[in-house]
């Protein structure tokens, strides 16, 4: 698979990743299959991809304990991007950006993964009460102590600043500014996908000015682009899409025309081409410091989104992807 570099000149990653959320987070519980997984992270590596995207929250902490499984055994062959500075509790998602706090998260999250070093951590989401320099300054002391190889920042929580009449990413760069100032960022996650290209206006553009690397989260917009969901067919009250403003049956209709646009160019390209494999390859166009993690839990699907990295979009297809309409339903 292509190698893609990610912030500084020593990172460099399969140019597509491997979201591990859904195994243990998100969507339909009744779904997960420890063992399933493990497979489906097995063959990302064997198919050439490196990055892992984890979190210490998914689960919680079940997800970094099962890619600690497989970094058991062959570490070298993984990049693994972890989080910090969400805790999960009964009813609520809480920030806790606390300097000790990010220190005791950080040596937790290298016993789950079962290894020495973090190939990337990232701050989840920042605290808003505590200057977020005070929480990059310790995770830079991660770095000095070794524990750490390079620190992400990531942009989920955005649209909340949009409905506020913002630009969406405003808010987020002028924390990139902010933590700049204290240890170099190397790379920056937040959604981007064909339905959901807003990080396209400053966030990507900034990282590739600075040359900071871009995880592009929900790359499949929670699975819909990959035209395997049914309008219609409900989801189970534990995962998101039930309360998801895109997944209602209505929405999920109105944005059919966005799949089949992705279906007219994967035809072009061959009968094995996916919906899903043109969503990516689209990703892959949008900058060579752009790493798509796409998730799943199965092996198919993992070998599916990796063979993506060979499909080359020509000039017609990205033209046809930007004539589509844009997506409805929305957060706002
Ligand atoms: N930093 C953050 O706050 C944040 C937030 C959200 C996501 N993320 C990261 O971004 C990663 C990706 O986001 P995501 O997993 O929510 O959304 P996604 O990658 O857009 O979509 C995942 C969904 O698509 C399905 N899928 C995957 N490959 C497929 C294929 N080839 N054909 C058909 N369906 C396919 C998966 O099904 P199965 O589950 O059944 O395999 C899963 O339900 C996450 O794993 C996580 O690492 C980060």
């Amino acid at each position: 698979m292509e190698r893609r570099r990610i912030g500084a000149a020593t990172l460099e990653v399969g140019a597509i990743g491997l979201g591990c959320m859904p195994m243990s987070w998100a969507y339909t519980a009744s779904q997960r299959s420890g063992e399933g997984s493990l497979r489906a992270v097995h063959a990302a590596l064997d198919a050439g991809a490196s990055l892992l995207d984890t979190a210490d929250m998914y689960g919680p902490f079940i997800n970094e304990r099962l890619v600690g499984r497989v970094l058991k055994e062959r570490r070298e062959d993984a990049f693994v991007s972890t989080k910090c500075g969400l805790l999960v509790g009964e009813t609520h998602i809480v920030a806790n950006g606390h300097p000790s706090y990010v220190k005791r998260a950080c040596d937790a999250s290298l016993r789950r993964l079962r290894t020495d070093v973090i190939d990337l951590y990232q701050l989840h989401r920042a605290d808003p009460e505590v200057p977020i320099e005070e929480t990059w300054g310790a995770m830079a002391e991660l770095v000095a102590a070794g524990k750490v190889r390079a620190l992400g920042l990531c942009a989920l929580g955005a649209r909340a600043q949009r409905r506020a009449g913002a630009g969406m990413h405003d808010a987020t760069v002028r924390q990139l500014e902010r933590v700049q100032q204290v240890f170099p960022v190397s790379c920056v996650q937040a959604e981007l996908s064909v339905w959901s290209p807003e990080a396209l206006e400053a966030l990507v553009p900034w990282c590739a000015s600075r040359g900071v690397g871009f995880l592009a989260a929900m790359p499949l917009g929670n699975g819909f682009l990959s035209g395997t969901l049914t309008p219609g067919q409900g989801f189970e009250p534990d995962d998101v899409r039930a309360r998801h403003p895109r997944f209602t049956a209505e929405m999920m209709a109105a944005n059919q025309p966005i799949v089949a646009g992705l279906r007219r160019v994967a035809r072009r390209h061959g009968d094995s081409v996916t919906a899903a494999q043109v969503a990516l390859a689209w990703l892959l166009g949008q900058g060579r410091h752009v790493v798509p993690v796409p998730g799943t839990k199965r092996a198919r699907w993992a070998v599916e989104n990796c063979a993506a990295a060979e499909l080359r979009l020509t000039d017609e297809d990205f033209a046809e992807i930007a004539a589509l309409p844009p997506a409805q339903g929305s957060w706002d």
